[in-house]
């Protein structure tokens, strides 16, 4: 092989070790949305989705309520189709591998992602502790024992920054927290599972504004090891926390819903291509 042909191919998606410009240090594509549609039933929510998210960032969807953000969510663990009817057509890769392909097993996938929701949801009648690891005793191989739970923990609680108001009360009810320290908690169990993936469904709607800000900082925080989709109706909050924002609109109520745009968020919100973008964005700004 000469010189020239190990140079052909590699130096754009392997970007060396130092040196590499911003453009070659890129990451590359998480999560890639091809020409998926979204059904219940008979009925078409969401029409041919093809959006790409980069590993290691935020993206946060926005649009009005009903344009099917949250339905296109629930088809990135494959948790969608868990109601009766529902349905997709179209691929979700995953690392390229298609998380809809015929041989995978829906369940593995759902372990490999973390969802986070708009109520935090501890289960009320578990410690903290056993909050934290609910999600790994679903696991079967039984990997993670006394020694090994301890420190998956302890480190998912300092992940989702909740160690030091916890750690002397670890054994006492989950849902004896506040609000935001309850989402915290849910985020810590999501991050427990090791996942590759965070999906979050306005995380932040049912907090007060200090706890809201609390978990935007975990969340920049996470995104240095977790690829995050972040559902929001709140555009200061996307403008605020997402590398890359995706607006989705419906032509009207029984009408599917449809990706308009998506990009860098800066470019989102002050330099948008399309014009359902800029009325949506001038609407809810101005
Ligand atoms: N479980 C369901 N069964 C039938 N239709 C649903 C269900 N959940 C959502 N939808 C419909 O799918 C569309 C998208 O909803 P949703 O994803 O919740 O929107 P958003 O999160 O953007 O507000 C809406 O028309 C909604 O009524
Ligand atoms: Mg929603």
């Amino acid at each position: 092989m000469t010189n020239a042909d190990t140079h052909v191919g590699t130096a754009a998606e392997t970007p060396g070790p130092s040196g590499a410009t911003a453009q070659e240090a890129r990451l590359p594509y998480r999560i890639e949305i091809k020409d998926l549609n979204i059904y219940y039933g008979d009925f078409l929510a969401v029409e041919k989705v093809n959006l790409a998210i980069e590993q290691r960032s935020v993206m946060a969807f926005i649009g009005p309520s009903g344009c099917g953000k949250s339905t296109v969510l629930r088809t990135l663990d494959r948790m969608h189709e868990v109601t009766p009817g529902a349905r997709v057509e179209g691929q979700v890769l995953l690392d390229g591998q298609d998380i809809y392909a015929p041989n995978v097993d829906p369940v593995l996938v759902r372990r490999t992602i973390g969802m986070v929701f708009q109520r935090p949801n501890p289960f009320p009648t578990m410690s903290i502790y056993e909050n934290v690891v609910a999600g790994l005793k679903l696991q079967k191989d039984g990997r993670h024992r006394g020694r090994a739970m301890d420190d998956i923990v302890e480190q998912s609680l300092r992940g989702a920054n909740l160690w030091e108001e916890v750690k002397d009360r670890l054994s006492k009810p989950g849902a004896g927290l506040s609000g935001g320290q309850q989402q915290r908690l849910c985020i810590a169990r999501a991050i427990a599972i090791q996942p590759e993936v965070l999906l979050m469904d306005e995380p932040a709607s049912a907090l007060d504004s200090i706890s809201t800000l609390a978990i935007e900082d975990l969340i920049r925080e996470l995104k240095s090891q977790y690829t995050i989709i972040i559902v929001t109706h709140n555009m200061q909050q996307a403008h605020r926390i997402a590398d890359n924002t995706a607006f989705f609109n419906l032509a009207g109520v029984g009408q599917p819903g449809h990706l308009i745009e998506s990009g860098p968020t800066h470019v989102m919100f002050n330099n948008p291509k399309n014009q359902q973008t800029i009325d949506y964005i001038q609407g809810r700004f101005g």
